[in-house]
């Protein structure tokens, strides 16, 4: 299959509104493209007829699919119905209907926490479903992998474009700060700056400070899938990762730094610490030509500078 070029054609961002949606739609904005969005309030893609009646209506060329149910453990241990179902509706017929309107690419989203929980570092794509899930997040994680089987079955039976992705652990402006629902990284974005402005001299942070994380800036995401939309052309997922990890103490030092934080850290070792090392192999898409580009202090200084236009009032 060849290459596509994006310019006039008419791009539909499913999730549009999300961390990762936003993000996207302002990177097509360089492509030239014509870009589709519908809020869920309009079209809730678990609505099979709605969502016909769009495409239908619409005809997109390509599709992102970035529209997820996504939360933390908490969310995922409250509402284990709610995630497996909407994720699985939202892949299924958006999947399917793509193969019915002939959409001549999509590209799925799936996420490196659908890994299995002791896959060998660093993740390589094949390490999928070759052991136990996390179980926090197996909801979650069931409904991802159908949907990147999916989009494998429809290629292989159909040879329908259908490709999928793996990124690693997102964050940048617009993510979610709450200190419940949210990712390590905003949350701790959130405790350093309420700190800040309560005057505290320390932060708890759970487990020993000591676990690895991979971090990708999300403007590093958004490029990395028109890349993939222009030139990655296998039923197989592929991963995005950006080869930076770090300590979640020395996360913290970071975050401290660029938000001139002088307050002390109290580990508290009665909390999990969960996988030591969480590390995605980004062999395959650095191969094709694709890096990320933002250091993680930079891309921590942007979130910054938005949380504090936006959330901190
Ligand atoms: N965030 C990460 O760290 C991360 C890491 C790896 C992979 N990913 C993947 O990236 C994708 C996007 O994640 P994100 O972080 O951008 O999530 P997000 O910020 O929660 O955005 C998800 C978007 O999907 C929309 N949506 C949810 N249910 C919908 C429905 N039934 N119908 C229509 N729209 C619906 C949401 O709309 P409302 O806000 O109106 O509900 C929201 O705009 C997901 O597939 C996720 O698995 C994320």
């Amino acid at each position: 299959m060849k290459n596509i070029k994006l310019k006039n054609k008419k791009v539909f961002v499913a999730g549009h509104d999300g961390l990762v949606g936003k993000s996207l739609c302002k990177r097509l904005e360089k492509e030239n493209c014509k870009i589709l969005t519908c809020s869920k309030r309009k079209v809730d893609l678990r609505d099979f007829n709605k969502t016909n009646n769009w495409l239908k209506l619409n005809k997109p060329d390509y599709i992102f699919i970035c529209a997820a149910r996504v939360g933390g453990i908490l969310e995922n241990s409250l509402y284990p119905a709610d995630f497996i179902y909407d994720n699985l509706s939202i892949a299924t017929n958006l999947i399917h209907l793509s193969y019915k309107h002939k959409i001549k690419k999509i590209l799925y989203l799936g996420s490196s926490c659908i890994y299995p929980k002791f896959s060998k570092q660093p993740i390589k794509e094949d390490s999928l479903l070759t052991g136990s899930l996390e179980p926090t997040n197996e909801w979650y994680a069931i409904a991802k992998i159908a949907g990147l089987k999916l989009c494998k079955a429809y290629s292989v039976q159909h040879k329908c474009n259908f490709i999928s992705a793996m990124p690693t652990n997102l964050y940048g402006p617009g993510d979610n700060f709450d200190i419940n629902s949210g990712h390590v990284l905003p949350g701790l974005v959130h405790k350093i700056f309420d700190a800040l402005k309560y005057k505290k001299k320390t932060i708890t942070i759970w487990g020993t400070g000591k676990p690895k994380r991979e971090f990708l800036f999300v403007d590093d995401l958004a490029d990395a899938l028109v890349f993939l939309m222009k030139k990655y052309n296998k039923p197989d997922h592929i991963n995005i990762g950006s080869n930076q990890e770090v300590t979640i103490k020395d996360l913290a030092k970071i975050i401290s730094k660029v938000t001139n934080f002088k307050g002390n850290f109290i580990f508290d070792k009665s909390k999990p610490d969960g996988t030591p090392r969480k590390l995605i192999n980004s062999k395959k898409i650095n191969s094709m030509g694709w890096r990320s580009k933002t250091t993680l202090s930079k891309g921590i200084e942007l979130t910054c500078e938005w949380y504090l236009k936006n959330k901190s009032k």
